[in-house]
Protein backbone atom coordinates (compact mmCIF):
# COMPACT_ATOMS: atom_id res chain seq x y z
CA UNK A 1 0.00 0.00 0.00
CA UNK A 2 2.91 2.28 0.41
CA UNK A 3 2.94 4.56 -2.45
CA UNK A 4 6.74 4.91 -3.92
CA UNK A 5 5.35 8.65 -4.15
CA UNK A 6 8.24 10.91 -5.06
CA UNK A 7 7.38 14.62 -3.58
CA UNK A 8 10.08 15.94 -5.71
CA UNK A 9 8.21 18.66 -7.81
CA UNK A 10 10.07 21.37 -7.90
CA UNK A 11 12.94 21.60 -10.80
CA UNK A 12 15.94 20.48 -9.92
CA UNK A 13 17.85 21.57 -12.80
CA UNK A 14 18.74 25.14 -12.10
CA UNK A 15 21.70 23.86 -9.92
CA UNK A 16 24.15 22.43 -11.89
CA UNK A 17 25.43 25.31 -14.28
CA UNK A 18 28.98 26.09 -13.83
CA UNK A 19 28.49 29.57 -14.79
CA UNK A 20 25.50 30.39 -12.42
CA UNK A 21 28.01 29.43 -9.75
CA UNK A 22 31.17 30.65 -10.84
CA UNK A 23 32.40 33.11 -8.83
CA UNK A 24 33.93 36.43 -10.39
CA UNK A 25 37.38 35.86 -12.43
CA UNK A 26 39.57 37.18 -9.49
CA UNK A 27 38.15 34.99 -6.08
CA UNK A 28 38.41 31.74 -8.46
CA UNK A 29 42.61 32.61 -9.27
CA UNK A 30 43.16 34.05 -5.52
CA UNK A 31 41.20 30.62 -3.90
CA UNK A 32 43.52 28.93 -6.40
CA UNK A 33 46.71 31.03 -4.70
CA UNK A 34 45.20 29.60 -1.26
CA UNK A 35 45.03 26.27 -2.09
CA UNK A 36 48.37 25.46 -3.46
CA UNK A 37 49.64 27.70 -0.80
CA UNK A 38 48.66 25.32 1.87
CA UNK A 39 49.34 22.34 0.23
CA UNK A 40 53.44 23.54 0.18
CA UNK A 41 53.16 24.15 3.73
CA UNK A 42 52.14 20.58 4.09
CA UNK A 43 54.61 19.46 1.96
CA UNK A 44 57.17 21.36 3.99
CA UNK A 45 55.85 19.69 6.91
CA UNK A 46 55.71 16.21 5.93
CA UNK A 47 58.76 13.50 6.24
CA UNK A 48 56.64 10.90 4.37
CA UNK A 49 57.74 10.26 0.86
CA UNK A 50 54.28 8.84 -0.47
CA UNK A 51 52.07 11.97 1.12
CA UNK A 52 55.21 14.51 -0.30
CA UNK A 53 54.73 12.64 -3.94
CA UNK A 54 51.01 13.16 -3.79
CA UNK A 55 51.11 16.56 -2.27
CA UNK A 56 53.91 17.47 -5.21
CA UNK A 57 51.37 16.11 -8.20
CA UNK A 58 48.10 17.95 -6.44
CA UNK A 59 50.41 20.93 -6.55
CA UNK A 60 52.02 20.65 -10.18
CA UNK A 61 48.65 19.60 -11.65
CA UNK A 62 46.80 22.47 -9.65
CA UNK A 63 49.52 24.83 -10.88
CA UNK A 64 49.73 24.27 -14.35
CA UNK A 65 46.00 24.48 -14.72
CA UNK A 66 45.68 27.31 -13.05
CA UNK A 67 48.20 29.14 -15.34
CA UNK A 68 47.10 27.59 -17.94
CA UNK A 69 43.49 29.37 -17.23
CA UNK A 70 45.17 32.76 -16.92
CA UNK A 71 47.36 32.37 -19.77
CA UNK A 72 44.95 31.62 -21.67
CA UNK A 73 41.24 33.72 -20.76
CA UNK A 74 42.67 35.94 -17.32
CA UNK A 75 45.69 37.24 -18.92
CA UNK A 76 45.04 38.27 -22.76
CA UNK A 77 41.25 39.95 -21.06
CA UNK A 78 43.50 41.94 -18.71
CA UNK A 79 45.17 43.09 -21.80
CA UNK A 80 42.23 44.63 -23.04
CA UNK A 81 41.31 46.38 -20.26
CA UNK A 82 44.67 47.48 -19.28
CA UNK A 83 46.82 50.96 -20.46
CA UNK A 84 49.34 50.37 -22.03
CA UNK A 85 51.60 51.11 -19.55
CA UNK A 86 50.58 48.60 -17.48
CA UNK A 87 50.78 45.64 -19.69
CA UNK A 88 54.15 45.00 -18.01
CA UNK A 89 52.58 43.60 -15.06
CA UNK A 90 51.17 40.86 -17.06
CA UNK A 91 54.43 40.37 -19.46
CA UNK A 92 56.49 39.86 -16.15
CA UNK A 93 53.42 37.04 -14.90
CA UNK A 94 54.29 35.16 -17.75
CA UNK A 95 57.95 35.33 -17.46
CA UNK A 96 57.02 34.07 -13.95
CA UNK A 97 55.17 31.25 -15.64
CA UNK A 98 57.71 29.92 -17.72
CA UNK A 99 60.08 29.78 -14.87
CA UNK A 100 57.73 27.69 -12.65
CA UNK A 101 56.57 25.44 -15.68
CA UNK A 102 60.26 24.38 -16.28
CA UNK A 103 60.68 23.79 -12.81
CA UNK A 104 57.14 21.82 -12.79
CA UNK A 105 58.53 20.05 -15.59
CA UNK A 106 61.65 19.22 -13.76
CA UNK A 107 60.04 17.91 -11.18
CA UNK A 108 57.64 15.95 -12.74
CA UNK A 109 60.37 13.73 -14.27
CA UNK A 110 61.46 12.79 -11.20
CA UNK A 111 61.22 10.55 -8.33
CA UNK A 112 60.47 11.48 -4.55
CA UNK A 113 63.66 11.30 -2.44
CA UNK A 114 65.73 11.91 -5.62
CA UNK A 115 68.59 14.69 -4.82
CA UNK A 116 67.11 18.07 -4.89
CA UNK A 117 63.46 16.74 -5.16
CA UNK A 118 62.82 18.66 -2.07
CA UNK A 119 64.63 21.64 -3.24
CA UNK A 120 63.10 21.72 -6.73
CA UNK A 121 59.50 21.73 -4.72
CA UNK A 122 60.64 24.27 -1.94
CA UNK A 123 62.01 26.59 -5.00
CA UNK A 124 58.83 26.10 -6.89
CA UNK A 125 56.93 27.14 -3.88
CA UNK A 126 59.01 30.44 -3.24
CA UNK A 127 58.82 31.13 -7.19
CA UNK A 128 55.00 31.08 -6.70
CA UNK A 129 54.67 32.98 -3.31
CA UNK A 130 56.32 36.09 -5.13
CA UNK A 131 54.34 35.53 -7.92
CA UNK A 132 51.19 35.37 -6.27
CA UNK A 133 51.63 38.48 -3.98
CA UNK A 134 52.41 40.34 -6.86
CA UNK A 135 49.03 39.15 -9.11
CA UNK A 136 46.78 39.84 -5.43
CA UNK A 137 48.65 42.91 -4.32
CA UNK A 138 49.36 44.99 -7.70
CA UNK A 139 48.01 43.10 -10.82
CA UNK A 140 44.50 41.95 -9.83
CA UNK A 141 43.45 45.35 -7.75
CA UNK A 142 44.63 47.03 -11.39
CA UNK A 143 42.07 44.62 -12.75
CA UNK A 144 39.36 45.51 -10.73
CA UNK A 145 39.72 49.19 -11.53
CA UNK A 146 39.06 48.26 -15.34
CA UNK A 147 35.74 47.57 -17.28
CA UNK A 148 36.80 44.18 -17.03
CA UNK A 149 33.68 41.47 -16.97
CA UNK A 150 35.29 39.65 -13.99
CA UNK A 151 31.89 37.36 -13.54
CA UNK A 152 31.74 36.67 -17.44
CA UNK A 153 35.41 35.54 -16.95
CA UNK A 154 34.85 33.85 -13.89
CA UNK A 155 32.45 31.18 -15.69
CA UNK A 156 34.88 30.68 -18.55
CA UNK A 157 37.60 29.67 -16.48
CA UNK A 158 35.82 27.95 -14.12
CA UNK A 159 34.71 25.37 -17.21
CA UNK A 160 38.04 25.30 -18.98
CA UNK A 161 39.58 24.64 -15.25
CA UNK A 162 37.05 22.06 -15.00
CA UNK A 163 38.14 20.59 -18.48
CA UNK A 164 41.83 21.23 -18.19
CA UNK A 165 41.61 19.15 -14.71
CA UNK A 166 40.62 15.90 -16.36
CA UNK A 167 42.74 16.31 -19.20
CA UNK A 168 46.17 16.96 -17.59
CA UNK A 169 45.50 14.81 -14.38
CA UNK A 170 47.24 11.53 -14.34
CA UNK A 171 45.04 8.83 -15.27
CA UNK A 172 45.58 6.63 -11.84
CA UNK A 173 46.29 9.34 -9.53
CA UNK A 174 49.97 8.83 -8.26
CA UNK A 175 51.41 6.53 -11.04
CA UNK A 176 55.33 6.70 -11.17
CA UNK A 177 56.08 6.74 -8.13
FE1 LIG B 1 47.66 33.24 -10.30
FE1 LIG C 1 49.86 33.71 -12.54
Amino acid sequence: MATPQTNKSKSTTTRKTPALKAPDAIKLLEADHKEVAAWFEDYDKTESDAKKGKLSEKICLALKVHMQIEEEIFYPASREALKTDQEEMVDEAVVEHSSAKALIAEIEMMEVGEDLYDAKVKVLGEIIEHHVEEEEKEYFPTCRKTDMDLKALGARMAARKEQLMRKLARPNGQAMI
